[in-house]
């Protein structure tokens, strides 16, 4: 069988759907052409002197590696000349980026975390860009923080790119969600997952366990369930995982299911829990969906949510559906 390149699928998808308008298919190229950049940095390592801090702290109050300030400069770099987006925002800037007033703007806010799980770069281990994309209200022409802020089933497209052993391209435009592998020799990303489904029950959990002490009561039920094994409630033995990189845990959830949680605890309780909506919560809960699984807060849909800032924090609980609706429910029943 011919491969399918991403530029075909989207071209495709136009033809047979109507999905993807020739400014959105721009979009998503200009953002892979930037995945591409980004991946061949990250696998020069040590030899491209890009490892290490840069020395500065970024507006989530975390130390900046100097591939999350490359990857930041990439992707604006690619996206701001096309003609295709209205502003930028980034995880790793205080405030939008907006369209230099020498290019053309277009109908669309594009919304990235550059480098997410960076605190493993330096040890290695597989981290990604992760990417939402919205319409910029009608009218608006110079947008502002508050015309990002829109809940996530008004996504037009989500994706991301795992930077592992090989690097892919995960993406839906509301019509499933499909992954693309690099082809290193060619330059270009190939489909190699039409569809991809999350079974609905899993056996696999992941979650920092070193939080433990603070988490709320229906989190702390649930783990104990699982780790209770065959002889527990659960009648079978779980298995965990926690990458720390939630991409790497997210991609391994679409590839053989399981639940992720980064759920609000007393630690992280005043800032609204661990992960950002906007830059990770929001994508990845579309992704997710896209593909038959649940994404959650424990007490409301992810996509829901009407987000009150461009860096708000949430709680995260995602994958295989019937876990995550378990968890939801043991929210729901009085403790
Ligand atoms: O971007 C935040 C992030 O690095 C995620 O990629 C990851 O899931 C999480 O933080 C890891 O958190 P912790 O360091 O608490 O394990
Ligand atoms: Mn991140």
């Amino acid at each position: 069988m011919k491969a399918v390149s991403l530029s075909r699928y989207l071209i495709e998808e136009q033809r047979a759907k109507g999905k993807i308008p020739a400014d959105l298919r721009l979009l998503i190229e200009v953002v892979a052409r930037a995945c591409k950049s980004i991946s061949s940095a990250i696998s020069k390592g040590a030899l491209g002197g890009v490892l290490g801090n840069v020395g500065t702290i970024n507006v989530q109050g975390e130390a900046q590696k100097k591939l999350d300030v490359l990857s930041n400069e990439i992707l604006l770099e690619a996206n701001e000349w096309g003609g295709h987006l209205a502003a930028i925002a980034s995880e790793e800037m205080d405030d939008p980026h907006p369209i230099p007033h020498r290019y053309p703007k277009g109908e669309y806010l594009l919304v990235f975390d550059p480098l997410d799980g960076s605190s493993n770069i330096d040890v290695n281990v597989a981290v990604g860009t992760i990417f939402s994309v919205l319409r910029c209200p009608e009218g608006v022409t110079e947008p502002e923080p508050e015309h990002f802020l829109q809940p996530g089933v008004r996504q037009v497209a989500a994706g991301y790119c795992i930077y592992g052993p090989s690097t892919i391209l995960v993406l839906t435009v509301g019509d499933g969600t499909v992954m693309f592998t690099l082809d290193r020799d060619l330059g270009s990303f190939v489909l190699t997952q039409d569809s991809v489904r999350i079974p609905e029950d899993t056996a696999e959990f992941a979650i920092n366990a070193s939080n433990a002490r603070h988490w709320d009561a229906p989190v702390k039920r649930y783990v104990d369930e699982c780790l209770a094994g065959k002889t527990g409630v659960r009648g079978k033995d779980f298995n965990m995982r926690w990458v720390a990189s939630m991409v790497a845990d997210v991609h391994r959830i679409l590839t053989r299911g399981g639940i992720f949680m980064y759920p609000i605890d007393a630690k992280c309780r005043d800032k609204g829990g661990r992960l950002r909506l906007m830059y990770e919560a929001n994508p990845m809960a579309l992704i997710i969906e896209q593909a038959g699984g649940a994404a959650h807060t424990g007490y409301e849909r992810i996509l829901d949510v009407q987000p009150l800032g461009l860096h708000q924090r949430i709680s995260v609980i995602l994958g295989s559906k019937h876990e995550v609706e378990r968890v939801a429910l043991y929210h729901r029943e009085p403790q």
